[in-house]
């Protein structure tokens, strides 16, 4: 299935995720002849440049981003043709009319309807500017042909100005043309969580109080800030990774079977899960949540400086770069399985897993004892799901050990594409399956605001409160009681 005819507007065409990140993965599409024979990118930016500029400076980002396929002979050149460049001011009206002219220019080259997919790849401040521009202009009228926005994160700061923000697009927007980009939602590995699910008869049956004991969702990252402290320190943890991708994959795992795989069920029940999640009241925080912030360390063997010693943060910068949590979620299905999340910068490697975690059998027969069964959803790197279980071991006596059974997406022989490049098609396709609804992203806010209220802007004694390159402060050990432990990954 390849979109209509249509135009991609890129504004913040010239920017650092744009470059990385969004220009290789349409050409990839492009490449593969997923974008239909009747495509362009009208890229825009504050800057000015011509045409040209912006096709050597799209050609030379594609040559040195990891993240281009490879590139078959004469692509790039053709791809260069498909490149046009609007610059000038977000606040007033000749930026959005010059992108309205290569709107009707497209049109006369490809034929068909005037459509147009506007991707915000710029600083949240311009969202609401960018989008009354093309409301002002009449851009977001869908007469000539689908008329859609992309929107990165972060979507607003805190559950306020997330709603703020909601509405302001709302005023231009209906929301079925709205597309949040979570780009954790594009990964494979995470679209697979609903597959092995609801795909299979074997999982569902045990997927609830009865069987579960507990869940952990761990998004462990190496790096550090990568030169983003301005974003970084507005940000933190909570902001950056919690409230969006973390959030996603619980209601990915906790959620209930949708009635269809059509977006709107999909979200719906995402966002029954995330209702039913226990608020966490400002005065509880600290039984249920541990913030962190790294200091000085080594990371493979080598000496990394500590967030406060990283270029442009603020001497004594409050920011957490870690957070772990206790989620409780108040429903028939959950009632009693805490649910942990952890995610932090500087841990000892990247890895993002999803385990769910079963209860013992009732009752111990073998005097090694049982240890619990696992079922882990590796996301990121190693894809793949194993199962932990106990067997016997060879030999006279009924001496148990752990043993795993292993899938990994090797397996397929095929290599997993860029998130972008699956979200950016779905919005061409009109999918917004993979996209955050407004309510959820609502919900989301609401369930860390208490974590925002708690710790922004507060004085934290104990940073930095755990070294680079190892699992973050002890405290997080203390979420999960005696009985359980964080998985060693
Ligand atoms: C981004 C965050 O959304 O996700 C980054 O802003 C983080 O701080 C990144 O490093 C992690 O994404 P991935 O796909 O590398 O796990």
């Amino acid at each position: 299935r390849a979109p209509e005819p249509a135009t991609l507007v890129i504004f913040g065409a010239t920017g650092d995720l744009a470059q990385r990140k969004l220009l290789p993965a349409v050409f990839g599409l492009w490449q593969d002849g997923l974008l239909g024979s009747a495509f362009n990118i009208v890229g825009v930016g504050r800057q000015e440049m011509t045409d040209e500029q912006f096709q050597d400076f799209a050609l030379n980002a594609l040559k040195t981003s990891k993240e281009t396929d490879e590139i078959k002979e004469g692509s790039l050149e053709k791809f260069r043709d498909l490149l046009y460049y609007e610059g000038g001011d977000f606040s007033g009206d000749d930026v959005f009319r010059r992108v309205q002219v290569e709107l009707d220019r497209a049109q006369t080259a490809h034929g068909g309807r005037k459509n147009a997919l506007f991707y915000l790849s710029v600083p949240p401040s311009l969202f609401e500017v960018i989008s009354d521009g093309l409301g002002r202009l009449g851009l977001n009228d869908q007469a000539e042909g689908w008329r859609r926005l992309v929107i990165e994160k972060p979507f607003g700061r805190d559950l306020e100005s997330a709603r703020a923000l909601n509405d302001a697009i709302h005023h231009v927007w209906d929301e079925s043309q709205v597309y949040r980009i979570d780009h954790y939602l594009g990964k494979e590995t995470v679209q697979n969580l609903m597959a092995i699910r609801f795909g299979n008869s074997i999982f569902e049956p045990l997927w609830n109080r009865g069987y579960v004991d507990h869940v952990q969702i761990t998004a462990a990252e190496d790096l550090g800030l990568e030169g983003r402290a301005g974003y970084y320190e507005e940000a933190g943890v909570v902001r950056d990774m919690l409230q969006n991708h973390l959030m996603q994959l619980f209601a990915l795992t906790a959620m209930e079977t949708p009635a269809a795989l059509d977006a709107d069920a999909i979200r719906d029940e995402k966002v029954k899960v995330l209702r039913a999640v226990k608020p966490i009241p400002r005065g509880r925080v600290r039984s249920v949540a541990v913030r962190g912030q790294y200091g000085p360390g080594s990371l493979y063997g080598e000496a990394v400086p500590g967030y406060r010693e990283e270029p442009n943060v603020k001497e004594g910068s409050t920011t957490p770069t870690y957070v772990a949590l206790k989620l409780e979620v108040d429903n028939w299905r959950w009632e009693g399985v805490p649910f942990y999340l952890r995610t932090g910068k500087r841990l000892p490697k990247k890895v993002t897993e999803i385990a769910v975690v079963f209860k013992r059998p009732p009752l111990s027969l073998f005097p090694s004892g049982v240890e619990r069964n696992v079922l882990a959803f590796r996301i990121q790197p190693d894809e793949g799901v194993s199962l932990k279980f106990s067997s016997k071991t060879p030999g006279q006596e009924m001496d148990l050990r752990e043993v795993v059974m292993d899938f990994r997406y090797d397996a397929f022989g095929a290599q997993l594409e860029s998130p972008y490049s699956r979200l950016l098609l779905d919005a061409m396709l009109g999918d917004a399956t993979l996209f955050p609804r407004e309510d959820e992203v609502d919900h989301a806010w609401q369930i860390v605001s208490g974590l925002l209220e708690a710790w922004d802007g507060r004085a934290a004694a104990e940073f930095p409160n755990y070294a680079a390159g190892t699992w973050g402060p002890d405290a997080a050990d203390d979420l999960m009681g005696p009985d359980r432990r964080w998985r060693r990954l």
